[in-house]
Parts: C-alpha cells; structure tokens; sequence
C-alpha cells in the first residue's frame, strides 16, 4: 500500500495527485494532461505508476525511497520535482483554483467553432476516436473567451467578467473533452522571435485514448518487429474511411485534377514525371501496382499512359481483402487484374514487368528493431568479417545489414532497419525486365534513421533511403532519389488547409449541421470558398488555417514524400 498518510490529515510532508490530472494512453506510452492548465506529459507506464503511489496523499521521501534506481539514471525524486512543476502533484487540500489567477489564457490549437446569431459560439469537437460532441457557449461566455487572447491574465478577466464566470468558463475550455483554452505563465508576446522557447503543450492536443491505470490492462510497448501486416490484412472494414479519417496519403488528397497539380491528379502527374525522366518505355506496358489503396492512382496512371498510347495491362497486388473489393469496383472499366495477396510472402502475378508503382505502401512492411548492445557496436575488437558474420546472427534486421554493409555506426540506440522495404527492392529487381523501373514512395529521408509515427491507429516507420539505395545499387539497380513534390511537378507555394485527423472530423461535423459535405482533399481556400457558398458565411467559422502546402497540407506535411526511381539495367 501506498498511503502512508491517512487523507485528510494534511501532513505537510505528503503529496497527492492533482484529481484534475486525467490519463491517456497510445502505443505504449502513456499521457498526463492537467484538466486545469492544459500541460501535457508524455512517460512511460512505470512513471505513471509512480505517481499513482500519491493517488492518496503520501510522503515522497519514503515513496522515492522505495522507488530507489527504477529510472536508471533519472532519480525518483526528479520527477517528483516535474510533477510538482505541472502542478500534478500538490500539497493536500490545496484550492487549485487558487493557482490560475496570474496565469494567462492562451486560445487552444485546433479548434473548431461556430459563431451564432446570439452572439454565442458552439465549439465542436471530436478527440481521436471519440464521438462529435457540441459545446454551447453564452454570448457573456464567449466575451470572456475572446477576451482570453493569449496576453491577459486570468485575474484581469476576473476583474471585468467575475471570478466565478472565469472560473466555471476555465474549467470547462481546458477540460480534456473540449481543449478550446491553455493556462501559460506568461502572454504568447515573451515567445515572439524564441519561439523555441514556447511549452510544447501550448500547441499541442490530447487525442488518444483515457486509460485508467487502476483497472485498465497495462500498456504493452510496442514489438521489436514493428510490423501493421495484420492490421491490413483484417482491421479495414471500409474502404473510404480509411483513407477519408485513418490514414490519408499524400495521393488521395490530389485524387481528382488540382489547381496545385496544373489541373492534373497525382497520377497523371506521376505518369508525366516518369516520362520527363525517360523511366517509361515504348508500346504495349506491362505494369505492377503493389498496394494501390481505393484504386486512385491506378485509374489516373492507366488512363494517362493510354493518352499517350500506351497499351497497358495493370496488376494490382493487394494485401486488404475489403479494399481489393473496392479496387475491382473502382476499376472494372479498365485492363486491371487485382491480385490479393502479401507483398513479401505471396508469389508476385506476373514478371518481366516495365513499371513496377508502390505508393505509401513501404512503410506497412516490416521494420527489425537493434541495439547498438546487440550489434556490440562498443566492442572495438569486434571488426571486419567477424562484425559481418556476428550481425548476421541477429535476425532479419542483422542479416540485411550483414548483406549489403549498411552503415550502422551512426545508428540511434535502439535502432530500426526497414527489412521488409529492402526485401521489397529485392522482389522489384526480380520482377522488373530489364529496363523496367520500380517507383517507391514513402515518408522518411536519405539519411534519418527510421522513426516511429504514432498519430495513425498502427504502428508505422518513416524510411532510411539512404539504406534502400545500399541495398538498389548492391543489386544492380541505376537508382535515382527524387521528392515526390518535384516529380509530380506540385506548385509549393499554393496554400492549402492544415488539419489534424480530430480537428477535420470537427470540421466536418460542423459544415454537415449547414449541409456542407467536406470530404477528405487537398483543400485550396478558393476550393473552400466554393464549397461554402450559399451555406456558411467563412467569416462565422474558425479556425480555418491554411499553410504553404509543402509545408502542411490536411494533416500530411508533403516535403517528407521521397520516392526511389530503379531502373534495371539492359544487358551490355
Ligand atoms: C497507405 S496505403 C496506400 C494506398 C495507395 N497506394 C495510395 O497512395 O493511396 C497502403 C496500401 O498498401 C496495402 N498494403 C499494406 N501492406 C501490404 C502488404 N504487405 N502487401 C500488399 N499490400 C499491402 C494496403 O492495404 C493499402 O492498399
């Protein structure tokens, strides 16, 4: 047990958790946000259950003391110390209000509204997986929530609105149901020009999951094979959502010609791309499509190399049964066969291919997890062929490196080796004919270690080019590296809508109460202008932001798009 101090008692020694602290939890780490502040704490399950030894109030000294080393390097009392600062551990029978007064009111990120008739504003949210939800708010209520500007101090509102107006108004825009306000010490004008200086949560949101870590199962990190093959084979019931909510590519948004493509979809653009390098070949084209999503792409790509005059015989290799439905649907009209089966496993449908397209699909193979401890990275006498043939004691990711030499002295400690995107390049260089070429797009950069995305519902890895062109050249390949945005010819300087997967399913929910269908695109503010009229006055909604769309387009950042070009050599 951990209350060494009955409650109530009010020890001056001991230390309770804050009760408007709420627990969150998402591949395997778990989350604190402050239901009066705002502050969002990320840690792992084990200091989480650290701080439920104050969930009554408890002596510190004597729970650090129990917890001695559990952290390593860090001690316990150090986070005693973070929690003390983001006020989730307090002295019992502390009055939390009493804290905020000096505080400023900083308007939340990513939030939806709607200013109404009244002089009222109705909030929409829909946090994660949570349902929509509607939040009223008074024409009083919303003057004191547009005077909480990101300068003024709680108190100074207090002044002109009441205490209790501010107070009953504060705790129901920080709450994590609604996140429409933070708590920051001081007015966002300290952070102009040291913007690194700003508090990570002020910008940040709570999307995931409540976790109790009283009575929910604890949470699992994640596996040394990081690997969504089951989540693709059996968790996508509809094609649409999928990639309207759960995973949006960078394809999908530019599925129907776009002002930013020159009035192209990305596939014709793709196509033209290829053909502005010399990557597609003369007559009759035998392609491959290894993971096409809901058959965007293939549509785009088989029609712009048939106005080219391209005959062209499509396969599709699918891996999700319910999207390889949607693709025969989709593409019924055309010369396309859609194959189920696994990319690395299942035999490919065909061979002497001329162009192999895999788009965003590299990322859902599997990616190896090492330590530099396994890799005896520290061991200097451990060199030349004997480092080789020990690395390829170590599984697939060990073996791959062994394979092809990749460079690992740089590695981060634990590091990830995409082993199925290189099995892949080795299926494409089978499967090519010589002077076919393989296009292979995916998130990650030449040389950044492969980092793990949690804000999808599955796991998955950015990509290391850098080892993926090794591994092409290793295998004969001519390889070039390219930006997707540059093949595809995208105007970088056009202005797109920035969402997060929350904020746009808010957005949604409140253009539908108008009638408005906003569904998932590359949304332009002209697009958007169109779209509203007649239904929704722009200036009555917020808050619409719209960034340069290579920096920030819907929730994808384009410039992270990277794509391989192997061309397999003709013979002599
Ligand atoms: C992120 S989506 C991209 C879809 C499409 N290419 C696009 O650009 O919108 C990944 C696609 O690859 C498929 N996929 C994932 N893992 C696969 C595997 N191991 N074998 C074959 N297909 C796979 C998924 O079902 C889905 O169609």
């Amino acid at each position: 047990m951990s209350a060494e101090v009955a409650p109530g008692t009010h020890d001056p020694r001991a230390l309770v958790r804050s009760p408007r602290t709420s627990t969150f939890a998402h591949m395997g780490e778990v989350y604190l946000y402050h239901d009066l502040y705002g502050f969002i704490l990320k840690m792992s399950p084990d200091i989480l259950a650290f701080l439920q030894e104050f969930r009554t109030p408890a002596d510190p000294e004597r729970v650090c003391g129990r917890y001695g080393n559990a952290f390593g390097e860090q001690t316990p009392e150090s986070f005693v110390g973070i929690f003390l600062q983001f006020k989730c551990l307090m002295t019992p029978g502390t009055d939390e209000l009493d804290g905020i007064w000096e505080m400023v009111g900083v308007p939340g990120p990513w939030n939806v509204w709607r200013r109404e008739a009244d002089g009222g504003l109705t909030f929409f949210t829909a946090w994660g997986e949570r349902p929509v939800r509607e939040h009223r708010l008074s024409a009083a209520e919303a003057a004191i929530w547009r005077a909480m500007d990101g300068e003024t101090r709680l108190s100074a509102l207090a002044g002109e609105h009441g205490m209790a107006e501010v107070t009953a108004l504060v705790e129901r825009l920080v709450h994590h149901d609604l996140q429409a306000l933070k708590l920051s010490g001081v007015g966002l004008s300290f952070f102009k020009g040291r913007q690194h200086m700003q508090p990570p949560y002020l910008t940040s949101t709570m999307p995931y999951a409540s976790y109790d870590p009283e009575s929910d199962p604890p949470v699992e990190p994640l596996d040394d094979l990081a690997s969504p093959e089951a989540y693709y084979r059996h968790a996508i019931a509809d094609a649409d959502a999928q990639f309207d909510h759960q995973e949006t590519t960078l394809s999908h948004l530019f599925r129907d010609p776009h002002p930013a493509l020159g009035g192209r979809r990305y596939g014709d653009a793709l196509v033209d791309g290829l053909a502005a390098r010399g990557l597609i070949g003369e007559g009759p084209l035998r392609v491959l499509e290894v993971g096409a999503g809901l058959g965007k792409v293939a549509r785009a790509v088989i029609e712009s190399l048939q106005a080219r005059g391209h005959e062209v015989r499509y396969d599709i290799l699918e891996l999700s049964p319910t999207l390889a439905t949607r693709q025969r649907e989709e593409l019924a009209d055309l010369p396309v066969t859609v194959h189920q089966g696994e990319a690395l496993t299942d035999a490919w449908p065909g061979e002497a291919y001329d162009l192999l397209i895999s788009n965003e699909m590299i990322g859902d193979l599997p990616a190896a997890r090492m330590t530099h401890e396994e890799a005896r990275l520290d061991d200097e006498s451990l060199v030349g062929d004997a480092f080789q043939s020990h690395l390829a004691t170590l599984g697939p990711a060990g073996e791959a490196v062994a394979r092809y030499t990749i460079p690992i002295g740089d590695a981060p400690d634990p590091f990830y080796i995409n082993v199925g995107a290189i099995r892949f390049v080795e299926r494409a260089f089978e499967a090519l004919r010589p002077g076919g070429v393989a296009f292979i797009s995916e998130f990650g950069e030449m040389g950044r270690w492969p980092v793990l995305s949690t804000q999808l519902d599955h796991p998955e890895l950015s990509i290391h080019f850098g080892h993926l062109m090794t591994v092409a050249k290793a295998l004969g390949f001519e390889p070039d590296f390219v930006f997707v945005m540059d093949l595809i010819d995208m105007d970088r300087d056009a202005r797109g809508l920035a969402t997060t997967r929350s904020y746009f399913r808010a957005l949604q929910a409140l253009l539908a109460a108008s009638g408005v269908t906003l569904d998932k695109r590359a949304w332009t503010e002209d697009l958007v202008a169109d779209l509203l009229e007649g239904h929704v006055d722009p200036e009555t909604i917020g808050d619409l932001r719209y960034d340069k769309i290579e920096d920030r387009l819907m929730g994808l950042v384009p410039h992270e798009f990277k794509a391989l070009l192997l061309r397999k050599p003709e013979p002599g």
